[in-house]
């Protein structure tokens, strides 16, 4: 038996207007003081207006949610009592308000009850909707069951990956309107979390043909579209196809896995605070060349990249499965120069020896996130080591 959950998704032009079909009244926004200084949150309340709906906004959400700053937002919820809970934001805002359906629902429960053991879990959602309207084409935090929370734990901000099937928002609205102002950075950095995504997530353990067919799409449409964004970040059909394909590698990814680049970017992100999407997106590349070559003769990695080369029209079908493969890493390549995203961990201002005198610390961290058990190909921990060194240096992956 296998699964495949996804939330209910309204996108493309004027999505939002969709809120007018959701039965309940009193909402509760959870968002950012940015996203609200930008002026996002007066389109949402305005459409929440025009529906005759209440609401009441908490914006207190930081990146990398901490554990207290979410349980504030628990605490708000519960007073205000609401039908709707509706998260506006990024990654790290979509989470904290899945964080905060969750203990509303169940006002007992604290984070480490949000894992996928607790049956009692299995009922949520029937006292209130959960609304994700994401404000980034990424991390797909509207289409998943994990929550990331971070908590102080041994002198570092550690990564918790909460999550429960059930976790998994009502509703995705998916509409343009909110991500077309962002700055070229961080498109380039929240797709290529995407695309880190749906990477991982078709050649992880748990793959299955429709956490495929979704990893598929998505990069065919972030190879496709992230650059013309790029270009002319109004371009709406653009945004329009980068926020599907955000939600389609959250869906990939969210009913496959992702694995060691993930295990690597949250580690390192743990240590050196950088953007998740900057770290994943960095990582991508080295940790494929890493699948490619492993020596295994039964590896599938290989076959894996080697047949979606094809199915993207990279490379002919007689081709073998490594050159296939090794074109992935070169479009990757041509897409990082394209888009200005940096190929190395040096470009982003870290010094080798930092990496060295945190390297047992971060190899530590991969161990202990969930990720990195669903890799074809699982390192060692000095191939962890060397993955940072060439990560780095920007060398190609020789072992
Ligand atoms: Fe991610």
């Amino acid at each position: 038996m296998w699964f495949f959950f996804s939330p209910k998704v309204v996108f493309g032009d004027e999505a939002i207007n969709y809120l007018q079909n959701i039965k309940g009244d009193k909402c509760f926004i959870v968002t950012d003081k940015n996203i609200k200084d930008l002026g996002m949150v007066k389109i949402l309340t305005d459409a929440l207006d025009t529906c005759g709906k209440q609401y009441e906004i908490f914006a207190e959400v930081l990146p990398d949610p901490h554990e207290e700053d979410i349980m504030k937002g628990k605490g708000a919820c519960i007073t205000y009592s609401p039908d709707i809970i509706i998260g506006l934001g990024g990654g790290s805002v979509i989470d904290t308000a899945k964080a905060i359906w969750a203990m509303n629902e169940f006002p007992n429960f604290a984070i480490d009850d949000l894992h996928p053991f607790n049956e009692e879990l299995l009922s949520l959602g029937k006292k209130t909707t959960m609304v994700a309207i994401p404000t980034t084409s990424g991390t797909g935090a509207e289409a998943t069951w994990a929550i990331i929370v971070s908590r102080f734990q041994n002198g570092v901000w550690v990564k918790l990956e909460q999550s429960h099937k059930s976790c998994i928002p009502h509703y995705a609205i998916l509409d343009p309107v909110f991500t077309k102002g962002m700055p070229p950075k961080l498109t380039v950095a929240t797709a290529f979390d995407a695309l880190a995504h749906s990477f991982e997530g078709i050649t992880s353990d748990w793959k299955n043909e429709y956490s495929n067919a979704m990893c598929l799409k998505a990069i065919e449409l972030i190879f496709k579209w992230l650059p013309i964004a790029v270009k002319d970040g109004k371009n709406i059909e653009a945004r329009d196809h980068l926020h599907q394909a955000a939600n389609m590698a959250g869906m990939g990814f969210g009913n496959s896995q992702v694995h060691i680049g993930h295990a690597l970017g949250h580690s390192w992100g743990a240590i050196f605070h950088t953007p998740h999407g900057l770290s994943v997106g960095i990582f991508l590349k080295y940790i494929l060349m890493y699948l490619i070559n492993n020596p295994d003769e039964n590896d599938i990695g290989k076959q894996i990249l080697g047949k979606l080369s094809k199915q993207l029209g990279w490379a002919e079908w007689r081709d073998d499965n490594r050159s296939s493969a090794n074109i992935i890493i070169e479009k990757i390549k041509q897409l990082e120069k394209e888009c200005e995203f940096p190929q190395t961990l040096k470009e982003i201002g870290v010094s080798k020896e930092d990496i060295e005198q945190n390297s047992d610390m971060i190899v530590s961290l991969c161990y202990q996130s969930p990720s990195c058990v669903m890799s074809p190909r699982s390192p060692d921990s000095e191939d962890y080591k060397k993955l940072l060194l060439y990560a780095y240096e920007g060398k190609d992956i020789d072992f």
